[in-house]
């Protein structure tokens, strides 16, 4: 008799456990649901090597062209935003894995990448350009084959130096970042780099001493850079084209081009 007593208190405290849990879901389930869904907010990456449009201010936080861009929209639209640091390789895991929602990291929009992410309306215009050490022979794009030239990996200028014909792979140097890429130049490890036209612009404007002059080549396409989504999250993408056409309109875009480029 004693024991089944026992064994009926234990199994109604168990019972007990498992309703009130299933309890506790539940509820949670239904505020949510009357809270409506998540609170929609920006979590951008860029890869902050990159000034004067990404880069890291003497607090380490990120600051630059995109991020100044991206709050901008984000306030446009009544969005919170919150940019992080992701090294430029690990960006579209970092979409993928959720740790943030979108990149604003001067990324290219191409048909390569329109495959993996869905691209914004297109916020800014560029170019590549070729970084030499003054006095080199190098005049031009076809120059650069037989030469050792410098690319931060898995970039436009990256792919746009792999498709001149006769290049070789192993003469393509390949680093992690453009900055990375230029001091190799500057050192005299690579004869050239090829990369974005702000970047190696603001590169040579603030490191004077490097000696490093640029070319441009008409061969080099206009490019365009977009701000990256998750494929298919069509709810972020709207506010985010619609917060960038509200900067445009407003003339908050103007105001940061005048701030970083003139
Ligand atoms: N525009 C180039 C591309 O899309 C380079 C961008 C690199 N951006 C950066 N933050 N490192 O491939």
């Amino acid at each position: 008799m004693k024991k089944f007593r026992w064994f009926l208190l234990i199994s109604l405290l168990v019972f007990g456990l498992i309703f009130s849990a299933a309890g506790c879901g539940g509820g949670e389930e239904a505020s949510k649901e009357e809270s409506g869904k998540e609170e929609l907010v920006i979590k951008a990456g860029t890869d902050a090597a990159y000034a004067p449009m990404e880069y890291k201010g003497e607090n380490g936080e990120v600051e630059g062209f995109d991020a100044d861009l991206i709050k901008a929209i984000g306030k446009a639209v009544g969005l919170k935003v919150s940019i992080k640091h992701v090294d430029w390789d690990g960006l579209f895991p970092a979409l993928e894995s959720g740790d943030i929602n979108c990149i604003i990291s001067s990324m290219t929009i191409t048909e390569e990448r329109k495959k993996i992410v869905d691209f914004s309306e297109p916020y800014f215009e560029a170019t590549q350009v070729i970084a030499v050490k003054k006095g080199s022979d190098i005049k031009g794009l076809e120059d650069l084959v037989g030469k050792k030239v410098g690319v931060q990996q898995n970039t436009t200028g990256h792919y746009a130096v792999e498709e001149l014909e006769g290049m070789k792979d192993e003469d393509i140097k390949k680093f992690p970042t453009t900055p990375d890429a230029l001091i190799n130049l500057t050192n005299g490890l690579v004869d050239a780099v090829v990369a974005d036209a702000p970047v190696v612009y603001n590169y040579i404007k603030h490191n004077p001493d490097a000696g490093l002059v640029t070319i441009t080549d008409d061969d080099f396409e206009k490019e365009y850079y977009g701000i990256a989504v998750k494929k298919g999250n069509k709810e972020l993408l709207d506010k985010i084209n619609e917060g960038l056409a509200k900067v445009k309109e407003d003339g908050t875009y103007d105001k940061l081009y005048k701030k970083y480029f003139e």
